[in-house]
């Protein structure tokens, strides 16, 4: 049977998540306080009222003129899909060929370099150590690419699973000097105080990926999208499949951005001061470092190890974040997703009591 599968397959370890049992669910980076009741019930009549025997929009041209106006492009910059994980295919796919580079600094989401195996990729990964606080090597990244006339450079800023956002002049100088395209990834952009658009009009090999699933607060209706410039826009959309939007996500993403002021901007300033309030407060325990972020998850090395403090998370008080100890340079390190305040006092004393501090 597995005669049928390319080697590259054959090779790699997919990407999985163990299932748990938990009540308090602080692991993947989603939005603790869930897209709001009203908005909810705007969407649900709204998707009451049209005909789901038909397909949905084809070109999504009212969805993408909505994102235009909300990041201040042209709607023929915007490409909709089915999650942001949707439009990272898409964007490998329509560009890498068996054998070509990609580089990709890491830790780092690890989809990237999944995706860029599937297609037969040689990944280039330049270590980010914990003693750098994860700082981007833009020389090394810069010097790599052009070492291998690399195809695509990912950068993801703020950084998953470091929180790290990247210095905005080290990644223009990766989208000026590395020659390859550069795929930004901005998934938590909106905890950050950066904005890569400009970029997009002074480098035509920039490729900027958003999602509604972190801030907005949708990560169970997969929506993402890309915007980059018009030429490279036609060229990716050939890539992907009819359809990828269902009528349900596009109405809820549109609803969502219709209220992006009134109701998402007052949850996401709540969220970056728990993280505020969330950092220092892990650092006056014993035992630990939490790093800073520019995300709505936080980073920690554990002196004990790392299996040992998340299972007692678990199973003292239900807390489930994410083990990262697992991925290059993180030995010892966990992730912690912002919950609700009560979440993250809960999260500090249950700490505080795990670590000998209580
Ligand atoms: C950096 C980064 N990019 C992309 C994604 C995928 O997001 P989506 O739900 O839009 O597919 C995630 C999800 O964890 C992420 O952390």
């Amino acid at each position: 049977m597995k005669r049928f599968i390319k080697p590259d397959i054959l090779a790699m370890q997919a990407y999985t998540l163990k299932p748990y049992t938990y009540r308090h669910k602080m692991n993947q980076n989603e939005n603790p306080f869930g897209y709001p009741e009203d908005l909810k019930a705007i969407v649900l009549e709204r998707v009451a009222q049209a005909d789901w025997a038909r397909y949905p929009s084809f070109t999504l041209d009212t969805l993408r003129e909505a994102l235009a106006a909300h990041n201040g492009v042209r709607r023929e910059m915007v490409l909709v899909g089915n999650g942001s994980n949707e439009l990272i295919y898409v964007t490998l796919a329509a560009t890498l060929r068996t054998g070509d580079h990609v580089v990709i600094p890491v830790p780092t989401f690890s989809v990237y370099g999944l995706l860029a195996r599937v297609f037969g990729a040689h990944v280039h990964e330049i270590p980010m150590p914990p003693e750098t606080n994860f700082a981007l090597p833009v020389d090394a990244v810069i010097e790599t690419a052009q070492r291998h006339q690399a195809r695509v450079v990912v950068l993801c800023t703020p950084n998953n699973p470091t929180g790290t956002a990247y210095a905005p002049a080290d990644v223009e100088r990766v989208a000026a000097e590395s020659g390859a395209l550069v795929l930004i990834d901005e998934a938590y952009r909106e905890f950050a105080d950066q904005d890569f658009t400009p970029l997009l009009e002074r480098y035509d090999n920039v490729v900027l990926l958003r999602t509604f699933s972190k801030a907005m607060a949708m990560g169970g209706l997969r929506v993402g999208y890309a915007i980059t410039n018009e030429a490279l826009a036609r060229e990716l959309h050939k890539a992907q499949l009819p359809y990828a939007l269902n009528l349900f996500s596009e109405t809820a993403a549109l609803v969502a951005i219709e209220h992006f002021e009134s109701h998402f901007r007052p949850l996401i300033e709540r969220l970056k001061a728990e993280r505020e309030r969330l950092i220092p407060a892990l650092n006056a325990l014993p035992g630990l470092h939490a790093y800073p972020s520019a995300a709505n998850f936080v980073l920690a090395r554990f002196d004990r190890p790392a299996r040992e403090i998340f299972e007692a998370l678990l199973n003292r008080a239900g807390i489930l974040i994410r083990d990262v100890s697992g991925y290059p340079l993180l030995a010892g390190h966990l992730r912690i997703s912002l919950g609700t305040p009560e979440e993250n006092d809960l999260l500090v004393q249950t700490l505080a009591e795990i670590l000998g501090a209580a």
